[in-house]
């Protein structure tokens, strides 16, 4: 299978816009509107212990929508070339990350919630787990 050749550039960090009321806010993602491909699939990363580094994956074809729905925490993204990390901290940013690319998520506050919005259901056929092997495939 080849792996898209998208860089790093080609991801953005999104504003995603906010209600704000003297009660509270509400940040709303939805098909359609303002995310870029269909959500099939919602999970999140908890209670992740100090020090430790979560990702270090590429996927063939799954487009991501990344947000610190609570807290923060770091994301590098790479594309075989070029490395770029983004602080993500507040719950109304999004890195949208693009197929083809390497991300290791790192430095979760205590009780930050990493919650992804995904394009496809979980498929592990789509994971390259293996560094070696993106840089080969990204390089083809
Ligand atoms: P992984 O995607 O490697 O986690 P992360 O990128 O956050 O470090 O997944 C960790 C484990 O969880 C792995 O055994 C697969 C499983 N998993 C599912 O069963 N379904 C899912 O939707 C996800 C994201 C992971």
């Amino acid at each position: 299978m080849t792996l898209n050749n998208n860089t790093v550039f080609d991801c953005s960090v999104i504003d995603i816009s906010k209600v704000h009321t003297s009660s509270g806010n509400i940040t709303v993602v939805q098909n359609g509107d303002n995310i870029p491909f269909n959500v099939n699939r919602v999970y999140y990363l908890y209670d992740v212990p100090g020090g430790e580094v979560r990702g270090g994956h590429a996927h063939y074809k799954l487009e991501q929508y990344i947000i610190a729905a609570s807290g923060s925490f770091e994301v590098v993204l790479d594309d075989g070339r070029n490395r770029r990390r983004i602080t993500l901290n507040r719950p109304n940013l999004a890195i949208h990350i693009k197929p083809g690319l390497w991300r290791e998520l790192y430095d979760f506050s205590s009780g930050s919630i990493c919650m992804v919005l995904a394009s496809h259901v979980y498929d592990e056929s789509d994971y390259i787990r293996e560094y070696s092997l993106f840089k080969k495939l990204k390089n083809e």
